[in-house]
C-alpha cells in the first residue's frame, strides 16, 4: 500500500485519496519558479516508469538514489514505497522544493551537492538501486551560475564530468547493484550527438556493465518520451566480476 509522504503544498490534488494517481500527468515532479530557466523542467522523469523500476528492482526497506535530483520523481516514489530515499542535487532551490512538498517526519536524505562527490556524502557500497537523469549535455540549462551544473558544460567536459558521475556511483553502489538512466541523443551546433551511446561508452570505461537498454520502447509503453527523437532508459549494473576488469576495460574503450 501506499504510503503518504506528500505535503498539501504538492502539485497533487489528493493524490492518495484512494483513487489511482494520474501517472502520466506532466505536472508531476515538475516545480516552477519565476526565474526558472525556460523548459528546465520539460525533462522530468515519467512516475509510472520509476514506480516501475523501483518495483522491479528493489526490495522494501532497500536504499534508492537520484544524484541528479530535479522535481524529486524518484524519491517521492522510493518513499511511497517504502524504500530509503536519497536525492542530491546541485541547485538548492530544487532541493528546497523537493523538501517542502514532504509531511514533516518524512526523511529522505536531500543534499545539496555535486553528483561527481557522493563518496563524500553516504558510505561505500550502501546504495541498491539509482534511477537518474542528468542533464542531456546543455541543450536544457538547469541554472545560470551554479559552477556545478553540469548543464552549463560544453560537450567535451561534459562528457567527462559524465564519467566521474560514472566513478562516484560505481562506490556508493552495492555489488551487482542496478543504476537505471534515462537520456536522449540532443542536437550540438545542428549535428545528431548520440548522447545515448556517450553514455554507455563511458559507463562501460569506467567498469559498468550494461544490462539492457530500451529506446522508446520503455517495460510500461506507451510513456510520454517524444521529448527527444531517441530517448533511452539504460539499466547499467555493477557486476563484481567487472571490478577485476576495471583498468583493463577502462583502457580499452578510452583508447
Ligand atoms: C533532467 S533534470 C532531472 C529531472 C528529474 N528526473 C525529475 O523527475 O524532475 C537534471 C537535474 O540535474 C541537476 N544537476 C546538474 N548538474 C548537477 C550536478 N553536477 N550534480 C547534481 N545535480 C546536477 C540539475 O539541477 C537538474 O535538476
Amino acid at each position: 500500500m501506499a504510503i503518504p509522504v506528500l505535503s498539501s503544498r504538492s502539485t497533487h490534488q489528493d493524490p492518495f485519496g484512494g483513487r489511482q494517481l494520474d501517472l502520466l500527468s506532466p505536472a508531476y515532479g515538475s516545480p516552477h519558479f519565476p526565474d526558472e530557466v525556460p523548459g528546465a523542467f520539460g525533462l522530468s522523469f515519467s512516475p509510472a516508469l520509476v514506480r516501475h523500476l523501483i518495483h522491479t528492482h528493489s526490495r522494501p526497506g532497500d536504499t534508492v538514489l537520484d544524484c541528479f535530483l530535479g522535481g524529486g520523481t524518484t524519491v517521492y516514489e522510493a518513499l511511497m514505497m517504502g524504500r530509503q530515499a536519497v536525492g542530491v542535487d546541485c541547485n538548492e532551490r530544487y532541493v528546497e522544493e523537493v523538501r517542502s512538498r514532504l509531511l514533516s517526519g518524512v526523511g529522505p536524505s536531500l543534499y545539496t551537492a555535486d553528483a561527481r562527490s557522493l563518496p563524500s556524502l553516504l558510505e561505500p557500497e550502501s546504495v541498491d538501486l539509482v534511477i537518474t537523469q542528468p542533464p542531456y549535455g546543455n541543450t536544457h540549462p538547469f541554472s545560470r551560475h551554479l559552477s556545478d551544473d553540469l548543464s552549463r558544460l560544453a560537450s567535451r567536459e561534459f562528457l567527462l564530468a559524465i564519467e566521474e558521475v560514472a566513478d562516484s556511483l560505481w562506490q556508493v553502489l552495492k555489488p551487482g547493484g542496478l543504476c537505471a538512466l534515462q537520456i536522449g541523443d540532443i542536437k550540438d551546433r545542428g549535428r545528431m550527438m548520440p548522447l545515448g551511446f556517450q553514455f554507455v561508452h563511458r559507463f562501460l570505461s569506467r567498469g559498468f556493465s550494461v544490462k539492457v537498454m530500451y529506446d522508446h520502447r520503455t517495460p510500461l509503453s506507451p510513456l510520454p518520451l517524444t521529448l527527444h527523437p531517441h530517448e533511452y532508459l539504460i539499466l547499467f549494473q555493477k557486476k563484481e566480476s567487472d571490478k577485476k576488469q576495471k583498468t583493463t576495460k577502462s583502457a580499452r574503450w578510452i583508447s
